[in-house]
């Protein structure tokens, strides 16, 4: 089968197209034709040997796509031949908080990814997508959205009438802008671009700061909301952004941590935490449960990820440099098959 693997080196010019035998499920295992993948932030990391230490050579890169059944092994309960499924991100997290194992067997490194055309998973580690998704739709939800489940639904608990700040127009960011919109919160989305925000408020954003042409976006925001802050911010920026995150959100107000695009390490005043009784809650990905939950609500309000482009296989290569070039807005998907 073909696949796009690191062979001799993390770097991008280094991801080659290969070939491997095609996978047997063993016992409790199903086989995936992957129908599509997707690509985040962390994949260009990966790729780059910026993330995990624990990644070795070689690698299949990409933890998110989507797959249908086409074999399973014996003893297989959980999944049928012709499903339509993701492979989760975190193979262990089936549910419950997480930990230390939970988190050790993340696909796109340091387990090979989905840029294959046949993979092989444990039935566990799978889960059905809703029916109305087109492939390149349904590759977008096991990192980036599941990410923002859990900061805006599953662990930040945003409810109709909070208003919630979003950073950026990527990947996690739309769909935090998506399933805020899904609680009934008002949403304030903050970009680079005039042209994004005017998308964004197509999507349904209320308001929308332009955080270039208004460095001080966290005035604006209390601006917007009577001098108060907002009620919850999805934190993606870091270094840069999240003195400004803590100061733009509410007293007893939440920030849900998830990115750090502008650097890792901020020096921050911490009686600013302290004093306003702010909830910082990192957030990394989610667990099956989260998955299914979520993937209900997408079905239920048939919901549609946004997908900026969509590339052929055989131009893996080119759709990261476009990732990494285009700043897409929402997602960049990619065909297997
Ligand atoms: N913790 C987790 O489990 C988890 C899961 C997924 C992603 N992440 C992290 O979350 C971040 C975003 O990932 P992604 O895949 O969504 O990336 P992405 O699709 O590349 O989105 C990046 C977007 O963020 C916006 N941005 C960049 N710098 C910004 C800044 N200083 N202030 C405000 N917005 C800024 C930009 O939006 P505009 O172009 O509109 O300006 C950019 O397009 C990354 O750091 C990634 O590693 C973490």
């Amino acid at each position: 089968m073909r696949v796009w693997e690191l062979r001799r080196a993390f770097e991008l010019d280094a991801l080659e197209a290969g070939d491997r035998p095609a996978p047997e499920p063993c016992r409790g295992e199903v086989v995936l034709k992957m129908r599509a993948a997707s690509l985040n932030y962390r994949d260009t990391l990966v790729v780059h040997g910026a993330y995990g230490p624990r990644n070795t050579l070689p690698l299949i890169p990409v933890s998110d796509g989507v797959g249908e059944v086409v074999a399973v092994g014996d003893g297989v309960t959980r999944a049928a031949v012709g499903d339509r499924v993701c492979p989760m991100f975190f193979q262990s997290w089936l549910g419950g908080p997480p930990s230390q194992a939970k988190f050790a067997a993340s696909l796109g490194g340091p387990l090979d990814g989905v840029l294959c055309e046949f993979m092989r998973v444990a039935e566990d580690g799978i889960a059905k997508v809703p029916a109305h998704l087109s492939d390149a739709e349904a590759a977008c939800l096991p990192c980036a959205a599941l990410t923002a489940w859990r900061a805006v639904i599953g662990q930040g608990r945003v409810r109709p009438g909070d208003v919630v700040v979003v950073q950026g127009t990527g990947g996690v960011a739309l769909f935090a802008v998506q399933f805020a919109k899904l609680a009934g919160a008002r949403v304030i989305v903050l970009s680079s671009t005039d042209e994004k925000l005017a998308r964004a408020r197509d999507l349904g954003a209320d308001e929308t700061i332009n955080y270039r042409s208004t460095p001080g976006w966290d005035m604006a925001v209390k601006d917007l909301t009577g001098g108060e802050g907002c009620d919850h911010l999805v934190e993606l920026g870091g270094a840069d952004t999240l003195e400004r995150s803590i100061r733009a959100t509410r007293i007893g107000g939440t920030i849900s941590l998830i990115g750090v695009l502008s650097g890792a390490a901020a020096a921050i005043a911490l009686p600013l935490i302290v004093m306003r009784h702010l909830r910082l809650q990192g957030i990394t990905v989610g667990s099956r449960d989260d998955f299914e939950a979520m993937a209900r609500a997408i079905d239920r309000h048939q919901l549609r990820p946004i997908v900026d482009r969509v590339f052929a296989f055989g131009q893996v290569p080119a759709a990261f440099a476009a990732f990494e070039a285009e700043r897409p807005f929402g997602k960049l998907s990619i065909r297997i098959g």
